[in-house]
């Protein structure tokens, strides 16, 4: 059974009377434990692909299946349970909440997910060790390099365990140097944790690492290549 997988997936936008095709007949499988890397200009529809992956967003036509479960078919009360359980993202600007701690920012899926406090303590302290930051919990994101910054976003974002991390241009606000840890830990997740890790990239370092490079253009697969 495939980790995911779409079928005939369209997404198409409207703008006045302007048709915008972002995403043509999609058609993927990828199996558990795989590391893809998403390639392609900008404008062709990489972050859209993304986002309905990870349902956060709805095709125009066609289906995204997450272990076999048709997301469309899904009750919203269980696809916000599927998205808090199963997928974690990460984006390009963190998304940290600046008014909460980097401990009270990991948390906060737990707490969404009704996780006991002891419990999410000791979770946080472990994530927080995951990513190399446990002397940083009580920081804010503003006192936080951009580097760390995203490495409290991929421990938020692995907060639940999930078996699928989303991660949108990861290293794109970073320095090398940062960007190269961040690649380090999505390695990790993927080969320790067994994770399976779809990203977005222009990093050619970050894409090298990746099991399988997909490429878009205009919204359509022009190479898949394991
Ligand atoms: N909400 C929207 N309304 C209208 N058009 C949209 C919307 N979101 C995306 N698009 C269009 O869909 C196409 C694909 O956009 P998308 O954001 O997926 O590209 P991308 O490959 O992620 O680009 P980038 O590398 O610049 O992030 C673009 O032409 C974009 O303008
Ligand atoms: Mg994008």
């Amino acid at each position: 059974m495939p980790h995911l997988r779409t079928v005939g997936l369209y997404k198409t936008y409207w703008l006045d009377e302007i048709k915008i095709q972002s995403l043509i007949d999609i058609n993927l499988s990828i199996e558990q434990g795989e590391f893809v890397a998403i390639k392609g200009p900008s404008g062709s529809g990489k972050s859209t692909l993304l986002h309905l992956l990870g349902c956060i967003d709805t095709p125009t036509m066609g289906n995204v299946f997450i272990k076999d479960i048709n997301v469309s078919t899904m009750k919203a009360n269980a696809l916000r349970e599927l998205r808090l359980r199963e997928l974690g993202f990460v984006f390009q600007h963190f998304y940290l909440l600046p008014v909460l701690t980097a401990q009270e920012n990991i948390e906060l899926p737990m707490k969404e997910a009704g996780l006991p406090k002891a419990q999410r303590k000791q979770r946080t302290m472990e994530l927080l060790d995951a990513v190399g930051l446990r002397e940083r919990a009580n920081h804010m994101p503003g006192q936080l390099s951009g580097g760390e910054q995203q490495r409290i976003a991929i421990a938020r974002a692995l907060a639940n365990n999930p078996s699928i991390i989303l991660a949108d241009e990861p290293t794109g606000e970073l320095d090398s140097a940062s960007g190269r840890t961040i690649l380090e830990l999505l390695l990790k997740i993927n080969r320790e944790y067994g994770k399976t890790i779809i990203v977005v990239t222009h990093d050619d370092s970050l894409a090298r690492q990746a099991t399988r490079i997909i490429k878009l253009h205009d919204g359509r697969i022009v190479s898949d290549v394991r």
